[in-house]
């Protein structure tokens, strides 16, 4: 029995249906695009509730994009389940996955299970993500989801194991290493994933492999012709410094305003223009003359 509080989540919208497996399905055989975003907190999952996106993944991007890793190796489980209770309270309606970071799944199908059980009873996720397509991974995505908890799995560029791939770089470049990545998309198809992503492949590539999948497939840097897409909330809103990766489209410059709010903020209180009268509370002159008598 654990010892942490179970998972609040967000009251249900009145106005969306929560999304689920069979509706997920539903939308890639009627071709609708499937809108997935990241999230890390309260906060940036209720701009995807408000948003009325589809998929919710806490990504274990969040090494780099809240903690201040510079990979994505470091994160620990118990920093997810933490950002991933948050990231609960704020959502109703769509699907959040939780990401199983590196360390917590490799071991043992055992292991896998228990982190995946994890990220479900504490956090409230609804399905796990793993990365990697090679017999390992597609061990564990099977394991996972004979244990009852939808995976989700994730082909092309793995971050978690990116320097045994050669760096951070688009993958399936070559026939050789485009075929590979169409064999362990069928491979975690077949281990029973409810839908795949196709990370930093070319999109000619996607194109070859689409007519193969049965589960949707969502991209990230993949080109268009996946069922859905997906950002990291981080890039597309600007929360970051330099422009990030070539599929990156970037809807906001938030790190520009928030920076030049704390200036300006910073400047207020150095040249005494913060607080002003508004931002004080009064006190009725009678009280304040009986305190300086009491002071004085
Ligand atoms: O961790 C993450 O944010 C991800 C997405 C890029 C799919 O795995």
């Amino acid at each position: 029995m654990s010892s942490h509080a179970t998972a609040v989540q967000a009251p249900a919208d009145p106005g969306r249906l929560p999304m689920t497996l069979p509706l997920l399905a539903d939308m890639r055989r009627l071709r609708e695009p499937i809108v997935m975003v990241t999230a890390y907190d309260y906060p940036s999952a209720r701009a995807a509730q408000t948003a009325g996106v589809d998929l919710v993944l806490v990504g274990d991007s969040a090494a780099t994009t809240v903690l201040g890793h510079s990979s994505t190796t470091p994160v620990s489980l118990e920093d997810m389940l933490v950002l991933a209770r948050a990231v609960r309270r704020g959502l109703s309606t769509p699907l959040l996955i939780g990401d199983l970071p590196f360390g917590s799944y490799e071991v043992s199908d055992e292991q896998a299970i228990a982190t995946a059980m994890r990220m479900v009873k504490e956090a409230g996720c609804e399905a796990v993500k793993l990365e990697g397509g090679g017999p390992t991974s597609v061990s564990r995505a099977r394991a996972i989801v004979c244990a009852g908890i939808p995976v989700m799995g994730h082909v092309g560029l793995t971050p978690q194991t990116a320097t045994a791939l050669g760096g951070w770089k688009a993958q399936g470049r070559t026939a050789a290493t485009a075929a590979r990545i169409g064999e362990q998309a069928l491979a975690l198809q077949e281990a029973g994933c409810f839908a795949l992503v196709f990370e930093a492949i070319p999109a000619a590539v996607t194109s070859e492999l689409m007519p193969a999948m049965d589960i949707p497939v969502i991209g990230i840097g993949a080109g268009p012709d996946t069922d859905g897409q997906v950002l990291v909330f981080h890039d597309l809103l600007g929360i970051r410094d330099g422009l990030g990766a070539r599929f990156v489209k970037r809807y906001a410059s938030l790190q520009e305003e928030m920076n030049a709010g704390v200036a300006a903020y910073a400047a207020d209180v150095r040249t005494r223009r913060y607080p002003g009268p508004e931002h004080t509370y009064s006190i009725d002159p009678s009280e304040l003359a009986e305190l300086h008598a009491l002071l004085s």
